[in-house]
């Protein structure tokens, strides 16, 4: 059985998150394998237009998979010759979507529950599907209904090319800790190419996640929103530490590729600042976490659970860019489209963005008297260097 993917990473399929422009930023980043936000079958055989232009893909994406999502094997005889016809280089189906508006219709990790119509839908793809197509399995939809053996082999008996095993249940949603030992279990049970997926935010677990489940492959999906330059990390074996400078560099780009993709018209430009701000509750996430000092405290819980604190100390790049923060976040939205639907320069960027750290500072300060007024114990600072860490 040839390899569905073409590489051994894989953006994860994620709505919202994984639209084409930030696709296109992880292709520069050497992503070879990439998926579409997931496309409710039921929707696309309608024509909605909306989901159609789901199916499409930039120039950069060398191997790119549509997702879809749905329980009625009808569904497929329709939307898979639109999907063939779209020129995807394969069709992933979803069983793993733990979202309250997937699962009471049927779809998604119900049908974990449900191996009848899980077996319905591959029997059909096996038929109707003349482009290779996978499945994305969780480990089962509940503790004590733990069916990946079950499920990864009747993906590879009706002849999925490949299987991307998430070891959480649906219960589980994001929770606690992804078990690559799920992931063991199905590369065990089948011959078919396992990938494998779930907390992975550094180079050093991905190794690590690979050794003890020897799967083919990774999907990375938190791990890319958070630091999207992750895909050469990993391919590199090395920690990347981006300059704030740098950092900025890359939000710029991406709000350009948003702006190219949606039109730098007001409507474009609305839209471009309401996906920057929601990707800024990630991207401000990121903090550097060197193998030397991080990789042994990984061993404790993944890295990706680690909430990081606010930095208030050093550059005042550094600082605007680890705050979290809903107003900040579409603050910071606005200012990457203002700078990049006017063309202004990096330099006016950076000295826009630094002239917000003084007011975060000033935030901290009153945040620290009014707990201290309350008696409170309060967060401490720290700089980009001593990064203290809370797992939340
Ligand atoms: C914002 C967001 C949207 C997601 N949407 C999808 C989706 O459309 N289809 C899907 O199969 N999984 C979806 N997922 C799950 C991811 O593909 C992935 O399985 C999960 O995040 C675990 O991987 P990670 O720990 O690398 O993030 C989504 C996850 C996130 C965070």
């Amino acid at each position: 059985m040839s390899y569905p993917w073409k590489s051994s990473v894989i953006l994860a399929p994620m709505s919202k998150g994984s639209n084409l422009p930030f696709r296109r930023l992880c292709c520069d980043f050497g992503v070879k394998t990439t998926i579409s936000e997931m496309i409710f079958a039921s929707a696309l055989a309608k024509g909605n237009r909306k989901d159609l232009a789901l199916l499409r893909r930039a120039p950069q994406e060398e191997c790119f998979g549509v997702q879809i999502l749905t329980k009625n094997p009808d569904d497929l005889d329709i939307v898979v010759p639109i999907i063939e016809e779209s020129g995807a280089d394969f069709i992933d189906l979803n069983c793993g979507c733990p979202i309250d508006e997937a699962v009471k219709r049927g779809m998604g990790a119900t049908l974990l529950d449900r191996p009848n119509r899980l077996e319905q839908l591959l029997e059909r793809m096996e038929k109707v599907c003349h482009i290779p197509f996978t499945v994305k399995l969780r480990s089962g939809y509940k503790e004590g209904h733990i069916n990946i053996k079950q499920t990864s082999k009747m993906a590879e008996d009706h002849h999925a090319s490949g299987i991307v095993v998430h070891g959480r249940t649906r219960e589980h949603r994001y929770t606690g800790t992804a078990d690559w030992n799920m992931v063991k279990l199905a590369v065990e049970t089948v011959k078919i190419p396992v990938v494998g997926n779930g907390d992975i935010l550094t180079w050093y677990e991905s190794e690590d996640r690979l050794e003890l489940s020897h799967a083919q492959g990774v999907m990375i999906g938190r791990g890319a929103l958070i630091k999207p330059w992750i895909f050469q990390e990993i391919e590199e074996k090395r920690d990347l530490n981006l300059t704030p400078q740098e950092r900025v560099e890359v939000y710029s780009r991406l709000t350009r590729y948003m702006l190219e993709h949606f039109g730098n018209d007001a409507h474009g430009q609305r839209t471009t600042s309401s996906f920057m701000s929601w990707h800024f509750d990630l991207l401000t996430r990121y903090r550097y976490l060197p193998e030397s000092s991080w990789h042994e405290k990984s061993y404790e819980h993944p890295l990706i659970q680690t909430r990081l604190n606010n930095i208030y100390e050093g550059h005042p790049l550094d600082i605007v860019l680890a705050s979290y923060g809903k107003n900040w976040r579409q603050t910071l939205g606005n200012i990457f489209v203002e700078a990049n639907a006017n063309g202004y320069s990096q330099e006016w960027l950076e000295e826009k963005l630094s002239a917000l750290a003084p007011e975060i500072i000033a935030n901290y300060q009153e945040q620290i008297k009014r707990k201290a007024e309350k008696k409170t114990t309060c967060e401490e600072p720290v700089s980009a260097n001593g990064l203290p860490y809370n797992q939340f």
